[in-house]
């Protein structure tokens, strides 16, 4: 379980070099390709992860290691511009530490965001899913260890299911397709088998990656409310299995990423409108 203190220190760390009078309300998680975002924030700023005490750095190539902060479309967000992974050998409270540091600076809200295979076979490599529930076959949580007067967090509804209908209709105005279905967190680093892939679609997965459960799990159990999107990076079939190269995953990555910036920018004023609404 996360050590409160850390989370704390960082977080004091972080609130003091944001801009008075900054109040961010929703925390993003940028995944794989999604960079962009960050740098068109209006009034933005990076705060580098080594600039923090204790922040734990990725050492993956496609992810940077800051937060940004800054208004996009209008509404002031926090965004932890890449993560780390447990498949880096990193533990669930180092994956989690930025959701609970963006917690800890006031953030009511996450979007998590991903690069993920496609199980459903008639999703397409390069589309957007909407995440309506997840899989967490990580073996691993973050509540693991914590005040067993807490840690049995609910996890029936954990998607926000007024969010993801804005994020439909967003879509729709924009003329986007955007897939809905149930994300499978695992903790990699090896891609699946055929046999992996069968079992994981027979159970009732749509899209499969190596990243989102565990800090949608943290965030849950910190109350915050919960949307996430993955890009469908490759196809992912036992049955025409073909090989699977990282380099293509982040190209698609970040070319789809544009697709769903768009989307997000439609959509932000109307999450910001529902969560003063609540
Ligand atoms: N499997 C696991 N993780 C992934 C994949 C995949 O096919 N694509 C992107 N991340």
């Amino acid at each position: 379980m996360q050590n409160a203190e850390k989370v704390q220190i960082c977080a004091r760390t972080l609130k003091n070099k944001l801009p008075d009078g900054f109040s961010p309300s929703f925390g993003l998680i940028l995944g794989t390709g999604l960079g962009g975002i960050a740098d068109s924030l209006q009034e933005g700023l990076s705060i580098s992860y080594a600039d923090l005490p204790e922040f734990p750095l990725s050492g993956v190539l496609s992810h940077e290691g800051a937060f940004a902060a800054g208004y996009f479309a209008g509404v002031p967000l926090l965004i932890q511009k890449g993560r780390c992974h447990l498949y880096e050998g990193r533990t669930p409270e180092e994956v989690c530490m930025g959701v609970r540091v963006m917690a800890a600076c006031g953030v009511k809200a996450l979007i998590a965001t991903n690069a993920a295979g496609a199980l459903d076979p008639l999703f397409k490599a390069g589309g957007l899913m909407l995440v309506a529930d997840h899989i967490n076959m990580t073996g691993q949580s973050p509540l693991t260890g914590g005040d067993p007067g807490s840690i049995f967090a609910d996890m029936s509804r954990v998607y926000d299911e007024a969010f993801a209908a804005l994020a439909e209709a967003a879509a729709l105005r924009l003329g986007l397709r955007l897939e809905k279905g149930v994300y499978m967190g695992i903790a990699g680093p090896q891609l699946e088998t055929g046999a992996e892939t069968r079992f994981y679609r027979m159970i009732g997965a749509d899209a499969i990656g190596m990243s989102t459960v565990l800090e949608v799990i943290a965030a849950r159990h910190l109350g915050l409310r919960v949307l996430a999107f993955s890009i469908l990076t490759n196809k992912n079939l036992p049955d025409s299995a073909a090989p699977v190269a990282i380099e293509d995953i982040v190209q698609t990555a970040e070319e789809c990423g544009r697709d769903l910036e768009r989307l997000l920018r439609e959509l932000m004023p109307d999450l910001a409108a529902g969560l003063e609404g609540e």
